[in-house]
């Protein structure tokens, strides 16, 4: 009898070398704002999304491509980068601000934790905006699951926690085993869906998101399937390349 697949989770991504993901398909989570703003620019019809770990790596890739050069998004700190053509708002990625264009993209937690799944057999990108989607991918097939959440500067943040969690027990209903790591983001699941946007708000990711008046991130990255979509990481030789599943 085969054994069943196994979900473990990683709280923050510096408990998890890059041995530690060899195998197993990565959801990679940064609930505010990294993996909800890929979502939402890719549901909106950008092309593809450059993932790149700091501010002129991300430039030098514009340099290098002038003929229809990508767009420059991101923070640090929570605002966007000067000179930057968007930040890290999700809702800010629409069809008309990003439709077909590439997005070269640099955030501080967000993008580095792309950094660890070097050994993973695939990755993929979740938040709750594609809740339903990711764990209807993971179900179907994909090895063991592994749920890396970001953190917020190297500290655990319960926003991403909180998705690991909501994850893990969808995937439970569909008869993958859960690690005793992914239990215990179940239990942190089971607080915050009482009222979802209320505890990203006090989380360690979402104080510093409210302080700058950013609330409507928050309630836009609290929306539970509002994109069918699974974006992939499809290679990583110019920043990490994630397109539509
Ligand atoms: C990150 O990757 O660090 C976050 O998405 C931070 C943010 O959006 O403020």
């Amino acid at each position: 009898m085969s054994r069943l697949r196994r979900v473990v989770h990683f709280p923050r991504q510096e408990e998890a070398a890059p041995e530690a993901l060899r195998g197993a398909t990565v959801v990679v989570i940064d609930i505010l704002r990294a993996t909800s703003t890929i979502t939402s620019g890719l549901a909106a019809g950008a092309r593809e999304v450059r993932c790149f770990g700091s501010v002129s790596a991300a430039r030098r890739a514009r340099r290098a491509a002038p003929g229809r050069p990508g767009l420059l998004c991101g923070e640090r700190n929570g605002r966007k980068v000067p000179g930057f053509d968007l930040g890290n708002s999700p809702g800010d990625f629409t069809a008309a601000s990003c439709g077909g264009r590439t997005l070269l993209l640099t955030t501080t937690n967000g993008t580095r934790a792309l950094g660890r799944t070097l050994q993973a057999r695939q990755v993929i990108i979740g938040c709750f905006l594609n809740l339903t989607a990711v764990a209807a991918y993971l179900s179907a097939g994909h090895g063991d699951v592994a749920l890396l959440c970001s953190g917020t500067e190297g500290e655990v943040s319960a926003d991403d926690v909180a998705f690991a969690g909501a994850l893990a027990c969808e995937l439970a209903r569909d008869g993958l085993a859960l690690a005793d790591s992914a239990e215990e983001a179940v239990q942190v699941w089971r607080t915050a869906r009482r009222s979802l946007s209320k505890f990203l708000a006090r989380s360690r990711g979402g104080v510093p998101l409210v302080k700058i008046g950013l609330e409507r991130d928050i309630l836009f990255c609290a929306r539970r399937d509002r994109f069918d979509i699974v974006p992939r990481v499809l290679g990583h030789t110019n920043g990490f390349l994630i397109a539509r599943g």
